[in-house]
């Protein structure tokens, strides 16, 4: 089948890698012309990868809406709404949504399922997916073994999204039937690598970053339930699987600024060097907005906060998180 792929990042041109070994016609859309150009010239963007000649890209939106009516969600979230706008002026068929970008809102707290149902009006918007999981585009170009997760209020759905994804020598699609507990898994996570990351830049060991890690999934089941997922989907692969994999590892561009943030390099800096998108900053804004809505504790998250947003000390961040009262850690 024909597939349209929004963004050709790391992660979307992967993904048209994929699609295509598995049997279907991609044409993916991205407004940088050099990235276009380079996809054209069949190389990824990003990664020192020849990719198949039948992978190709277009910088009009016109033409990518044309080729199909499935469209994987792959830029930035921060872009998320204003592409969904300007798709909807010209969309005209009733079309699936297949979003892989990891991110709240953080003015809304919305969840891109819910920015998709508000931009895309409802006589086009035939389904909705995410898919998620344990995944470095690096590792995924090279067809190495990966596992995702496709979740969507509609199982019939999540079943085709898993068939079209799966593939027999690398990447097995797992179905789940918590669409919230997936989009947030796969966001908050983001939040809580840059933590680790910070922790490794300030010279912290490994004991901090299995502490972070599990004390992170804690933030992010606090998330999950107030937002209405089941805690369960944070122990699976969008929750803990995809924390392990990004909170502990060089190639995760959230890990890589959270360690620039605890070497005490200023974020605009960050930003200004690292042009590909760093979710996880984003992220801990918005949970921090979230945890004062709704009076959840997220202590790691609010540290982050006060150490990106009000330039504390990180030394001084840590120590107000040690010298919180005492307590027991029983479930
Ligand atoms: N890189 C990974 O390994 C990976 C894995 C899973 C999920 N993700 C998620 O996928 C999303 C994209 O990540 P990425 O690594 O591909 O980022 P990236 O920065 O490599 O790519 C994003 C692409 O989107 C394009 N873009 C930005 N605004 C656009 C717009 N308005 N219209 C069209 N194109 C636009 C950019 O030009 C860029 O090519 C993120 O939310 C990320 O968390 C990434």
């Amino acid at each position: 089948m024909n597939i349209s792929i929004i963004g050709g990042g790391a992660w979307g041109t992967t993904l048209g890698q994929t699609l295509h070994d598995n049997g279907h016609r991609v044409l993916i859309y991205d407004i940088n012309p050099k990235a276009v150009e380079k996809i054209n010239n069949h190389f990824h963007p990003f990664f020192d990868t020849i990719l198949p000649d039948e992978v190709v890209a277009t910088t009009s939106l016109k033409e990518v809406i044309d080729f199909s009516n499935y469209f994987i969600l792959s830029v930035p979230t921060k872009a998320v709404r204003s592409v969904l706008k300007e798709i909807n002026e010209v969309l005209n068929k009733p079309s699936v949504f297949i979003n892989v970008s990891k991110g709240i809102e953080p003015q809304t707290l919305k969840r891109v399922s819910e920015i998709v149902e508000e931009e895309i009006d409802k006589k086009n918007l035939e389904g909705f997916v995410v898919l998620t999981g344990p995944s470095h585009a690096e590792e995924v170009i090279l067809r190495k073994l990966t596992l995702l997760v496709s979740s969507s209020k509609d199982q019939k759905l999540s079943e085709q999204i898993q068939l079209i994804f799966s593939n027999e020598q690398y990447l097995r699609v797992y179905t789940s039937n918590d669409l919230i507990g997936c989009e947030v898994g796969g966001a908050v996570k983001n939040a809580i690598a840059v933590i680790s990351g910070a922790c490794t830049g300030l010279g912290l060991g490994e004991n901090a970053r299995a502490a972070v890690i599990t004390r992170g999934i804690i933030e992010i089941i606090r998330v999950v339930e107030i937002m209405g997922g089941k805690k369960e989907t944070a122990y699976g692969l969008t929750g803990i699987g995809d924390l392990i994999v990004t909170a502990s590892s060089e190639n995760s561009r959230n890990f890589t600024a959270g360690k620039k943030i605890g070497q005490g390099i200023p974020v605009d800096q960050i930003y200004a060097e690292q042009k590909q998108t760093i979710e996880g900053i984003r992220t801990i804004e918005a949970m921090y907005h979230l945890a004062k809505e709704y009076n959840v504790e997220l202590p790691m998250i609010n540290a982050a906060y006060d150490i990106i947003f009000n330039d504390l000390p990180v030394k001084e961040a840590l120590q107000n998180l040690l010298s919180r009262d005492l307590k027991s850690e029983d479930f």
